[in-house]
């Protein structure tokens, strides 16, 4: 299913096309080349002082189920009832520190969230969707998978190949079958002054 952008203004087709879809095919696995091209994608996201503060886990339900259900034992119930089928899994953390002098970088969290759209929006040109999460229980994430406490744990991303809409039910069918939205350009777009509309 597609739920192409309605824009005020052109724009690329696939940030148009690109959206969080809940119904994956659980018959259709990622391949590693797929997974592969999902990391090159963020890992040439920009980040200040080339710094690269973004650290990912993948975790493959085809290749290793045990792991993969260990981070699906991480997401809120309502997250774990449509992603039940989803079979790559990502983790995205922050590092606090610069690398180059160890001081707290306040845009690594800006950085990591660069990198993790930069992944969503190749995931849509290869044809898969990526679904980014908030709803995760941190603590028992990075006791799972033992992550350092510099790094901050930002989003989940649930991916892989949509599916028919009919395989999500409760209230994620209500949440799929909803229009796409966005506040108006003029509402978050200033011209030159503050909350002036473009
Ligand atoms: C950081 C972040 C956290 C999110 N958390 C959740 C979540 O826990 N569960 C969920 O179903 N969707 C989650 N979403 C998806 C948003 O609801 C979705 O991106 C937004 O409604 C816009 O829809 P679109 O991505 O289809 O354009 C999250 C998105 C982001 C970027």
């Amino acid at each position: 299913m597609k739920k192409t952008a309605t824009t005020q203004a052109p724009v690329n087709e696939v940030i148009a096309n690109r959206w969080s879809g809940r119904a994956y095919d659980a018959s259709k696995a990622v391949s590693n080349e797929q997974i592969i091209s999902l990391c090159e994608a963020a890992r040439w996201a920009p980040s200040c002082f080339g710094d690269e503060p973004w650290r990912f886990i993948v975790w493959n339900k085809n290749t290793d189920l045990a792991s993969w259900q260990k981070a699906f034992d991480c997401l809120v119930p309502g997250n774990q009832e449509w992603v039940k089928d989803a079979p790559v899994l990502l983790l995205t953390c922050a590092d606090t520190l610069f690398g180059h002098n160890q001081k707290p970088n306040r845009w690594a969290q800006y950085d990591t969230g660069a990198a993790a759209e930069n992944l969503c929006l190749q995931a849509e040109d290869l044809g898969l969707m990526a679904h980014q999460m908030g709803g995760f229980n941190v603590d028992a994430a990075r006791d799972a998978f033992s992550i350092p406490e510099q790094f901050t744990l930002m989003a989940m991303v649930a991916v892989g190949y949509a599916a028919d809409i009919k395989t999500v039910t409760g209230e994620a069918l209500n949440r799929e079958t909803a229009a796409r939205k966005r506040k108006p350009l003029s509402e978050l777009f200033f011209d030159s002054v503050w909350n002036k509309p473009i």
